[in-house]
């Protein structure tokens, strides 16, 4: 179920028009749908029901405030990767007991506000980690429940960036010494060891990586577990892919996953932990932009919009695709142009799209980055002192802006001049 659609020929995000959002908010920014986060928890939430499971939303997908209290509200667990992170799921008023502590960086000062503030687990991510976790519960007279990320030498057969599952990613340890070092954990006094993590990449559109990743976990639960351990919870990440592209062939859906995770693993009885990003926020989001110029190159038609790189970085980061829509559809029958999709920072990196035909476009008209929800926002800077762009939020007939655009003044005053100049 799509909420970005037409109606009468005008782009509608659920009940609302994106050109009357733009209208009030301006452009660039970013919209979001209410009803399409809710749906994609539900649809992870239901692919595993009958089994004892924590639906973890990896909140560096999108995680401004409003987002993340709709996903609790839900009963979302949340993944986090920073004491920023932390503190924002905190703050929206998620419960200690429903967040898990994932990165392979965690600092001590990280590990001390977690413990102290209530944590689900930490997933650790190698032995030092797993060292000053100990000394700081130790400190703190605690007990720090604990998974060991392990690393299964698996293809996710996804781009080289996101990939983390095979043995050269710094993820994880790998899961050849996954039996030593689970005895090293045993040994320390301040850990509690309750369980095995993995997660192999993002943007994987096939089971098949999965699939292999999991049966090494199950396995390797039987192992540890005659060496004495008490795995009882499986943390099996996130990663599942979303179609870009609406010509492609669609990813495997989170009910296909929930039916090969239980396919995989059900027989252990161990309680299920995801952290799916991408799947419950990607397609929940677009970005809105204006267009600024249409200018003739050499041999191609440049689109001039006002979003650039530092909005979106995907398509340079990742040579991302994102379908590009005008807010007002096209007319049947128009004939199509060809553009370059380009932003106005000063870098030919600084492109969306080379060659897309679309409907003909000309200044003023807005135009919509579909897909970017996740990964959008959360990855943008202030480059070229572009001040961060706005967040949308759509609930039916309503929208509000929950994150609004800075000045230019707050920007250039949150620098200090030394006392010598
Ligand atoms: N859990 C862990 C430990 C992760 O590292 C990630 C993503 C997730 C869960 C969520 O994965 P997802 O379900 O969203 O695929 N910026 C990149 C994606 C980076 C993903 C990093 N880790 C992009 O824009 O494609």
């Amino acid at each position: 179920m799509d909420h970005f659609l037409y109606r009468d020929g005008a782009l509608f995000a659920e009940d609302v028009p994106v050109a009357e959002i733009a209208a009030q908010v301006g452009t660039p920014f970013y919209c979001y749908s209410t009803a399409t986060f809710e749906r994609h928890f539900r649809l992870f939430d239901e692919a595993l029901e009958g089994t004892d499971h924590l639906v973890c939303y990896a909140m560096k997908a999108a995680s401004n405030q409003a987002i993340l209290k709709t996903l609790a509200a839900l009963g979302a667990g949340m993944d986090v990767v920073s004491g920023g992170e932390y503190a924002r799921a905190k703050a929206a008023g998620v419960p200690g007991d429903r967040i898990v502590f994932s990165g392979v960086g965690k600092t001590r000062e990280e590990i001390h506000t977690a413990l102290t503030g209530g944590i689900r687990q930490f997933n650790v991510e190698s032995e030092p980690e797993m060292e000053v976790i100990n000394a700081v519960a130790l400190e703190l007279g605690v007990k720090a429940p604990i998974t060991v990320r392990v690393n299964p030498d698996v293809d996710a057969k996804t781009h080289a960036k996101i990939a983390t599952g095979k043995s050269e990613n710094k993820f994880g340890i790998p899961i050849s010494r996954a039996r030593e070092v689970y005895a090293h954990a045993a040994s320390l006094p301040g850990l509690e060891v309750i369980g095995i993590d993995v997660h192999i990449g993002s943007q994987l559109t096939q089971l098949e990586p999965f699939r292999l990743a999991y049966q090494k976990v199950a396995e390797l639960t039987e192992t540890l577990r005659a060496d004495g351990h008490d795995i009882r919870r499986l943390d099996l990440g996130g990663g599942l892919g979303i179609p870009y592209e609406r010509s492609n062939d669609a990813p495997p859906l989170p009910v296909e996953y929930g039916a090969m995770v239980k396919e995989t693993l059900g027989h252990l009885n161990c309680e299920i932990e995801i952290e799916p990003g991408r799947l419950i926020a990607g397609n929940a989001g677009i970005m809105v932009s204006k267009v600024i110029y249409v200018k003739e190159g050499e041999d191609r038609q440049f689109m001039i919009i006002d979003g650039a790189m530092n909005d979106l970085i995907r398509p340079a980061m990742y040579e991302a695709h994102h379908d590009i829509i005008p807010v007002v559809e096209a007319t049947p029958g128009e004939e199509p142009t060809t553009y370059d999709i380009v932003g106005p920072v000063c870098e030919s990196g600084d492109t969306f799209a080379k060659g897309r035909t679309m409907a003909e476009v000309k200044p003023d008209d807005l135009v919509a980055f579909r897909s970017a929800g996740a990964y959008g926002a959360v990855m943008a800077s202030e480059y070229n002192t572009r001040p961060l762009i706005p967040e949308v939020l759509v609930h039916g007939d309503q929208f509000a802006v929950i994150r609004r655009r800075p000045t230019f003044e707050e920007v250039i005053n949150r620098d200090t001049i030394p006392e010598w100049l």
